[in-house]
């Protein structure tokens, strides 16, 4: 069997030309929505996903705005920035990208962000409703991998659906989203006994450990959707998932790929929820 390629980069762009398509009809109307990018430091992944969020929005027609901050700057000066964008109205978004030097609280700053602006939905309260199902911005990884679910035709309600990974940025609010909508999910983790055992029920497999090539074809059971969220480098230096993609590929049903897969996706559900929160700002929504 070979599993059909999921493609990202297609559906992403299809996205943000709905996006852009609406940001011009806000337009009309005297709105344009604007995202502020906040870096602090230089590490190189961050440095390539502030580059990629602010292209996503000159491809949106959304007003963007970076900071770059040296590693060295103080949380209080972080905060009085955050604070000035929490109150600037050409300002619908905040991102302050993660992560961020060890002397800085990245809990704190996270919830200095205005929840109405918190486009990455990580503010407590944004989180909660996540939890609650009451979603108003929607978790931009997590989202992202639903859209290729839906836009695939894969069926969600009854099926086993196994996360694995529990961080706060895409395991748990995955495994809430494919609750949601009716699947039976398991989260998996590194203290997981039996992982294989796991892995190979799931109709629905989502890799989000960050671990070059860990999912192997024996993990996954056949014709499963397999979905890859890690980003790493393998031992030549190559971008590369979590899955072992060319092995997994000869069992699974469907399977994205790194990269071109979910990564793109991610940056899509960014603009649509900077779109959504001038729209709120505004009265337009
Ligand atoms: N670091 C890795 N992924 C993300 C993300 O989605 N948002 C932010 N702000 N930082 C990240």
């Amino acid at each position: 069997m070979t599993a059909i390629i999921i493609d990202g980069k297609r559906i992403a762009e299809e996205k943000k030309q709905q996006v852009y398509d609406e940001v011009l009809r806000l337009q009309a109307r005297g709105v344009t929505p604007g995202l502020a990018v906040i870096l602090v430091g230089e590490d190189p992944a961050s440095q390539i996903y502030v580059r990629n969020k602010e292209r996503a929005c000159a491809r949106c027609g959304i007003y963007s705005e970076k900071y770059a901050l040296p590693a060295d700057t103080g949380e209080d000066e972080l905060l009085e920035l955050i604070a000035r964008l929490n109150a600037d109205r050409r300002i619908s978004g905040i991102l302050c990208q993660l992560p961020l030097p060890k002397h800085i609280d990245a809990g704190k700053v996270i919830c200095a962000i205005a929840p109405e602006k918190d486009v990455d939905a990580f503010h407590p309260v944004n989180v909660g409703r996540i939890m609650t199902g009451d979603v108003l911005f929607a978790p931009c990884t997590p989202a992202g991998v639903m859209t290729l679910l839906d836009e695939y035709g894969i069926e969600i309600a009854g099926k086993s659906c196994v996360v694995v990974g529990r961080s706060n940025i895409v395991g748990k609010p995955m495994a809430m989203l494919l609750l949601h909508r009716h699947g039976t999910v398991t989260i998996c983790h590194s203290r997981t006994p039996d992982l294989a055992a796991v892995t190979r029920g799931a109709d629905i497999l989502v890799a989000a450990v960050g671990k070059a090539k860990m999912i192997t074809a024996d993990m996954i059971k056949p014709g499963a959707a397999v979905i890859d969220v890690g980003m790493n480098r393998d031992s030549c230096g190559k971008l590369c998932g979590d899955v072992d993609f060319d092995a997994a590929a000869e069992r699974a049903g469907y399977i994205t790929p790194v990269p071109g897969g979910v990564g793109v996706m991610t940056i899509t559900t960014l603009m649509q929820n900077t779109l959504l929160a001038a729209k709120l700002q505004n009265g337009l929504a």
